[in-house]
């Protein structure tokens, strides 16, 4: 079976949370499943600094204003199909913005570019790969399935949101140049509260809807993790599956992670100790026998910063130290950093994106905390559980359904591999630092904790069986739009 999968960033190409790394991951996770999986993208000069031999596919006169082709290539280990056209992704900046954070304007063509290219590529552009399936991610490639609705091709589609609250929204004013028939602009396709929604046409028009796990893919039916799109999302439910993401094992394995310190495995938990020590250096810390807990996050109202920023003296005054690696709204980069200046050798904030400084603090922090209001999947407490860094988060989607509270019955059971705390609340996320204090001086109910999570298949293992399934009911004829 040869599946498409289309997504604007991809690890190790280009990065900015975590739909890369699932993008980056599912074609070798699908392999074993008898999928041949090769991944669309568009061509940022990283992405074509790093191809190498370049085969031109499809040639476009005019692709939303200049010139542009289809191009196969592989680049670190990947199969790759990419859009070269400069106008749209030749600059210097973000992959969706301006260094100063604001959108590109033309957001609009250099993703509908994305979609179009999606559905050239299933009309049979590369005789050498005709996909069965066309599996989009997120708002920027959702445009796949509304052109290839409005076409002759009859290839399925899946569209998997990772994240409800990036919808692609514009002007109706754009509607005219995307090539779309005006029957398009209709509320059962891509018209959205009196705009157009590239996210949301994609909802309208896919084979079948997939999130990042079964927590959230009930939680986005409700008004409150909706989004707007609860209702669509109701009366498509027939459609929408809850997939677990996995990560991937070989680049995050504490046993051979060239980002550490000290390598170690379940079996020499001791052996932490060397990177506990280099991210004490790192981040300032004493060095004593407190636990550290870290936070490596984008730093957004979604993932709580604002509460964890307003519980710090709390979280200090119950015996914890901080380690927290992120970057994102100002405002909470300076409410950090003001924080950690009122505690010092007790915490240390490090702004920016650092992908080795991100292992370290896995291998050498006690616990890693994640309040999210609301968390598609996750993946830092995957991470944490492989890490034996003892995940601490808020109840809600992914974060409930990867760790198993230590509650008394867990405990007693042996099946806790972290804790969990109700979202949106400062005080029960501070109680949880407390209860996570007193587990960790309990020397051996923590270790038993740590290797428990150890113990946790967050693999791709049975989460690809679960895509592989779907593409083939699709193939069989459920969910043809
Ligand atoms: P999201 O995609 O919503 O940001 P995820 O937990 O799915 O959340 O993925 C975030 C990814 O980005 C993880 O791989 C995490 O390690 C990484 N990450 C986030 N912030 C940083 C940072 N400042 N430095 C390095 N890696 C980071
Ligand atoms: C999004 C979500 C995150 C999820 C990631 C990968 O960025 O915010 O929860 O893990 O996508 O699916």
């Amino acid at each position: 079976m040869k599946v498409l999968s289309v997504a604007s960033e991809v690890v190790p190409l280009v990065k900015t949370g975590g739909l890369a790394d699932v993008a980056g991951a599912l074609p070798a996770a699908l392999a074993g499943h008898g999928v041949e999986m090769r991944t669309l993208m568009p061509g940022y000069p990283a992405v074509m600094k790093a191809l190498g031999k370049k085969t031109r596919v499809k040639a476009y006169a005019d692709l939303f204003g200049g010139k542009a082709a289809i191009v196969r290539a592989k680049a670190a280990g990947l199969d790759l199909y990419v859009v070269d056209a400069p106008h749209l992704y030749d600059r210097d900046g973000g992959i969706y913005g301006q260094a100063d954070g604001t959108d590109w304007p033309d957001n609009w063509a250099r993703f509908a570019a994305l979609g179009r290219a999606a559905a050239d590529l299933a009309a049979g552009a590369d005789e050498k790969f005709r996909p069965d399936i066309v599996h989009a991610h997120d708002w920027q490639a959702a445009l796949a399935p509304a052109y290839l609705h409005h076409s002759e091709t009859a290839v399925p589609t899946v569209v998997t949101v990772h994240n409800l609250a990036f919808q692609g929204r514009f002007g109706a004013e754009v509607f005219s140049q995307l090539g779309l028939p005006p029957a398009a602009l209709a509320v059962d396709g891509i018209e959205y509260y009196g705009g157009i929604g590239f996210l949301k046409a994609g909802l309208q028009y896919a084979g079948a809807i997939t999130t990042v796990s079964p927590t959230y893919a009930r939680e986005i039916r409700t008004p409150e993790f909706g989004m707007g799109l609860d209702g669509l999302l109701n009366a498509r439910a027939d459609r929408l599956h809850g997939i677990l993401n996995g990560i991937d094992t070989d680049v995050w394995d504490p046993a051979g992670d060239r980002h550490l310190a000290s390598r170690y495995s379940a079996r020499s938990l001791k052996d932490r100790k060397g990177n506990r020590l280099a991210v004490e250096k790192r981040f300032g810390l004493d060095a004593d026998d407190d636990p550290i807990i870290c936070v490596v996050s984008r730093l957004t109202w979604q993932k709580g910063m604002d509460i964890l920023a307003a519980e710090f003296d709390a979280i200090i005054a119950a015996g914890a130290k901080l380690a927290i690696l992120g970057s994102g709204d100002q405002a909470l980069e300076g409410a950090l950093l003001a924080a950690a200046a009122r505690h010092e050798g007790r915490a240390g904030v490090v702004i920016g994106y650092d992908e080795a400084l991100s292992h370290l603090l896995q291998g050498g922090s006690d616990a890693i905390l994640i309040p999210s209001r609301f968390e598609p999947c996750g993946l830092t407490q995957l991470y944490g559980l492989r890490y034996g860094c003892v995940p601490l988060v808020a109840r809600t989607g992914g974060l409930a359904d990867t760790v198993i509270d230590a509650n008394d019955a867990a405990l007693s059971a042996g099946v806790a591999t972290g804790l969990q705390f109700a979202p949106d609340r400062g005080d029960a996320m501070t109680d949880a630092v407390r209860r996570m204090v007193a587990l960790y001086r309990a020397k051996a109910a923590w270790k038993a904790i740590q290797k428990q999570g150890m113990k946790a298949d967050v693999s791709w293992l049975r989460s690809a069986g679960q895509y592989a399934a779907l593409y083939r009911a699709l193939m069989a004829g459920e969910g043809r739009t």
